[in-house]
């Protein structure tokens, strides 16, 4: 593999030229920007090797002059006098690594030479994932149990019939309820999502049911329920599993008469609401348990649709991971390709996480992954952090400041947005860019 190597300092550049050919490089020298430019353009280097200082044109021109002529080739810099702005001026340009002079001992030199050589060698085979015929949907699987979802949503969604999604946090539940919804007759009418796990369950009854004007102290206006407010359209009952028991005979009534009777009320009335519940409990072991009412859970599971966790469908890994690294791209103005080894690290480090958690991985990797690859390092290193971001949310790896700038520029300084890229909380990023000067 060829190396060429820019130093104005004539003994380091003849001694980093006799380290790197002793392992085994073929290695062309230059001691000016103009003698680089010069050998650039006789032939490509996979490597180069430049100092930063040199004459009136610095490093970054030649990382430029590189990176112009061949865009893949990887660049180290290295420089006795580094600043914060020179460190991320050789970033944004696409350097590969950014070294301190002196080095420590030369193997510090040697062995990011030996990573680049190692990432080039790794590139030849490790493609970028290709995946054309991108489905028209923002539903994406294409596992035999994803396409049993799909049919059951076809033959359910027409059909008033009430349904039932089970299946675990992240696996796209909702995202099927609002299918279920859109291809139904009440597509033009509203979809309306109730978090019965989020509601205090002395207030579910009034936010579903309404409440007439003094009904309870407080009340001091009329106020529509879901039920009413979504007539003609489709009510999504979220973690349906956690409603009181008390509450649950009020929602198998209705769920038999269609109608409603706001709290104050003495008179009911029909609406004409489609249900769809969802829920991430065990419904048959709380029934089983005393805590579900049977005959509620009949009424609901009309059509039952279990969503599989995405370790039971890991061949729509791919095709997810692509779909998220095109919409994350987009969103940030990142280039960010997706390689065949990260996929591959995907599939077998699969972590707990359902297509939330991908999505999330994702959206950081299309900001965050070195050299804007990802590959099986790349997922590797995010799945590690992501896993212990969880534990202690106020640990970043030790290139933080870099990371936080960087996702920073690519959220248009939005630091609600940034802070959840990287996964830490608001609080913590404010107090994170105070300490670096930036608060
Ligand atoms: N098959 C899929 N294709 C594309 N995106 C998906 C798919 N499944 C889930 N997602 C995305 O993953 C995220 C989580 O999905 P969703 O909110 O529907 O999960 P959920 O099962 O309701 O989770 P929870 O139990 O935590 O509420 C959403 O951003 C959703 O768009
Ligand atoms: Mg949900």
């Amino acid at each position: 593999m060829h190396i060429l190597v820019v130093e104005d300092d004539d003994s380091l550049r003849a001694m980093i030229a006799e380290i790197l050919a002793l392992e085994g490089f073929q290695v062309d020298t230059a001691a000016s920007t103009s003698a680089a430019r010069e050998k650039l353009s006789q032939r490509s280097y996979p490597i180069v090797v430049s100092d930063i200082y040199l004459d009136e044109r610095t490093g970054l021109d030649v990382l430029r002059d590189v990176k112009a002529a061949s865009p893949d080739s990887a660049v180290i810099l290295m420089s006795g006098r580094g600043s914060m702005e020179t460190v991320m001026a050789a970033t944004r340009g696409g350097a590969f690594d950014y070294l301190a002079k002196p080095f420590e001992t030369i193997d510090d030199l040697i062995n990011v030479v030996k990573r680049a050589a190692a990432a080039k060698s790794s590139e030849t085979n490790d493609s970028e994932v290709d995946i054309d015929d991108v489905p028209e949907t923002e539903m994406i699987g294409v596992s035999p149990k994803m396409i049993a979802i799909y049919k059951q949503i076809s033959l359910a969604a027409p059909t008033d019939a009430t349904i039932l999604i089970e299946g675990e946090t992240g696996t796209g539940k909702e995202l099927i309820a609002r299918m279920v919804h859109r291809m139904s007759g009440r597509a033009t009418q509203a979809f309306v999502p109730v978090d019965c796990g989020a509601i205090a369950p002395s207030l579910l009854e009034s936010e579903l049911f309404g409440t007439l004007k003094g009904a309870y102290t407080g009340a001091d206006r009329d106020r529509a329920g879901v039920f009413e407010s979504a007539d003609k359209g489709t009510v999504f009952l979220d973690e349906i599993g956690d409603i009181e028991h008390g509450f649950q005979l009020k929602l198998l009534r209705f769920l038999q008469e269609r109608e409603i009777r706001p709290l104050g009320s003495a008179r009911s009335r029909k609406v004409d609401v489609r249900v769809v519940a969802a829920t991430n409990k065990d419904v048959p072991k709380l029934v089983e348990e005393g805590k579900f009412r049977e005959d509620l859970w009949f009424r609901l599971n009309v059509v039952r649709i279990q969503v599989p966790p995405l370790c039971e469908r890991s061949q729509d890994i791919p095709l997810l991971a692509d779909y998220f690294v095109k919409k994350y791209n987009a969103r940030y103005n990142q280039k960010t390709k997706l390689l065949e080894s990260g996929v591959k690290a995907m599939q077998v480090y699969s972590w707990p996480g359902n297509v939330r958690q991908l999505q999330h991985m994702m959206e950081r990797l299309a900001i965050l992954a070195p050299q804007q690859r990802i590959d099986s390092e790349a997922v590797k290193e995010a799945i590690e952090t992501m896993d212990s971001r969880q534990e202690a949310s106020e640990t970043l790896a030790d290139t933080e400041s870099e990371q936080i700038r960087r996702v920073l520029a690519a959220c248009n300084n939005n630091k609600s947005r940034a802070a959840k890229v990287l996964g830490i909380e608001r609080k913590t990023l404010y107090r994170k860019l105070e300490r670096m000067g930036l608060g």
